[in-house]
């Protein structure tokens, strides 16, 4: 009788760094230093980080050996010529223009084609993109799928566009210079777009004569998640060179699923908005072949995207994302579900119930995680997606309040995988003794990176 042997790590490990053991009072003192905002701590104060999964993952030795063979030539280097034919390869688009990141990509694609007044739908924005959308005086408006709002439900594709809102949105008064499909959905999970539905986007698309334009950073993790719930027998390659086909082109950032530490471009049919975007773009990134990047990390990204897209590795990836969930499940810990591509999310509106979102849930379960195991992650919830109501003054809270466990790609073992569920699960049996926090102080815009909190029952907050 033949068993299906377990799937693990698809490599082995040639060079290590230490992780540096801390004790919870330490943790106390240090988080006590950065006015609990995880953002301000020293990695070197962390045990397991998953803060993000951008551009915190380990290089191959094939990686490695790539960066040795860069060429630095300011113009036309041997790397960019690499770099522009591993892009073509898998994305399938005519004009690639490196970045130094994904925010710059979408910086000059919005630039190019948003003006004050218009409207971007998306799936969801993720918070650069929205940023990016808004500086150009536009509007970022979400038309995610109903399902994803409802953290229990196990809906294949939450990563969806809502279609007959999009439908409503193309139909309506507002220019609408672009559509845009972030794959996967980050801020809602991770979770992934289905093929049938970005068919049916682009369709709508092009009955209003609007572009198409994807935010590509796990276009893998997508394909795959595609492959496994939707077409099986088809390779992922081939899903991933349907999906660019849909769409006009991409902004994409590397440091996810171009498995490189830094790193993106952006790439378009539209040899016109090419052209356009070159002459910005040597103005604060550099010369279009580089781009703000050293040969060396074209290299790295081109390596990358060759490496990202072997069944393999995305079997593993896929795999040890839904361990954990499945383990955080069994043992009762609200955990979003299905499984996404890159990080496990917890539900801290269903962990902790007797918080309001002005106690902000998230950022207490997360402050928690630290203090209990050095565990660093990130709240996406009312912290950093509340706004405020126009007209009153007042917060309007998020739609859900999540805590995202970012894995970096090919950096942790089962074993730490297992230190993460066992932290977890004690936070969860302690759970009645988590209180709430409060913001002191915080940024405009963008609030969670240099927040100030503090505990409700220690200031006189309106929700302490
Ligand atoms: N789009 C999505 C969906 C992202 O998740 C990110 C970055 C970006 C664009 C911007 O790319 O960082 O290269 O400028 N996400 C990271 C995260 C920061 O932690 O999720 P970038």
């Amino acid at each position: 009788m033949s068993r299906t042997l377990p799937i693990i790590e698809p490599f082995r490990i040639k060079s290590v760094e230490p992780i540096r053991m801390s004790s919870r009072a330490q943790r106390e003192e240090w988080l006590a230093e950065c006015d609990g905002n995880l953002f301000g701590l020293h990695a070197e104060y962390v045990l397991i980080d998953l803060l993000t999964d951008s551009g915190t993952g380990a290089m191959s030795s094939e990686q490695w050996a790539a960066v040795m063979r860069g060429d630095e030539s300011y113009a036309g280097s041997r790397s960019y010529l690499r770099f522009e034919a591993a892009v073509h390869d898998v994305f399938g688009y005519e004009h690639v223009i490196p970045t130094h990141q994904g925010r710059a990509a979408e910086h000059f694609l919005f630039q190019a084609l948003v003006k004050p007044g218009d409207v971007v739908p998306n799936n969801t924005h993720f918070d650069t993109t929205r940023a990016n959308v808004e500086a150009c005086g536009g509007e970022a408006l979400d038309l995610p799928c109903a399902e994803l709002h409802d953290t229990t439900s196990s809906f294949p594709f939450k990563g969806n566009m809502d279609l007959d809102w999009l439908r409503s949105v193309l139909s309506g008064p507002c220019h609408i210079p672009l559509v845009m499909m972030t794959l996967t959905n980050n801020a809602g999970g991770g979770q992934p777009a289905s093929l049938e539905n970005l068919r049916a986007v682009r369709a709508l698309c092009q009955e209003f004569d609007v572009p198409l334009y994807l935010d590509a950073c796990r276009f893998a993790e997508n394909a795959w998640m595609v492959r496994v719930r939707e077409e099986p027998d088809r390779p992922v390659r081939e899903i991933a060179r349907e999906v660019f086909s849909l769409a006009d082109g991409c902004t994409m950032s590397a440091k996810k699923d171009g498995l490189a530490n830094i790193g993106g471009f952006l790439a378009v049919r539209d040899a016109k908005l090419a052209q356009r975007i070159r002459r910005e773009l040597v103005i604060t990134e550099g010369f279009p072949t580089y781009g703000g990047l050293a040969g060396r990390d074209l290299e790295a990204v081109a390596q990358g995207l060759a490496e990202v897209l072997e069944d393999d590795y995305l079997a593993y990836r896929s795999a040890s994302i839904r361990y954990v969930v499945r383990s955080l499940d069994e043992r009762g810990v609200p955990v979003v579900r299905p499984a996404g591509g890159h990080a496990i999310f917890l539900d801290a509106a269903r962990f902790l119930p007797h918080l309001d979102p002005g106690e902000y849930p998230g950022q207490a379960l997360a402050i928690e995680l630290y203090l209990e195991g050095g565990i660093r992650t990130c709240e996406i919830g009312s912290v950093m997606l509340a706004h405020r109501d126009p007209s009153t003054g007042e917060e309007i809270p998020a739609r859900n309040e999540l805590v995202r466990l970012a894995i970096p790609r090919r950096t942790y073992t089962k074993s730490h995988l297992d230190y993460v569920i066992e932290v977890t699960t004690r936070v969860f049996e302690q759970r009645d003794e988590i209180r709430g926090v409060c913001i002191l102080e915080a940024p405009e815009v963008m609030r969670h990176f240099g927040a100030r909190f503090g505990r409700c029952e220690e200031h006189s907050c309106a929700s302490g």
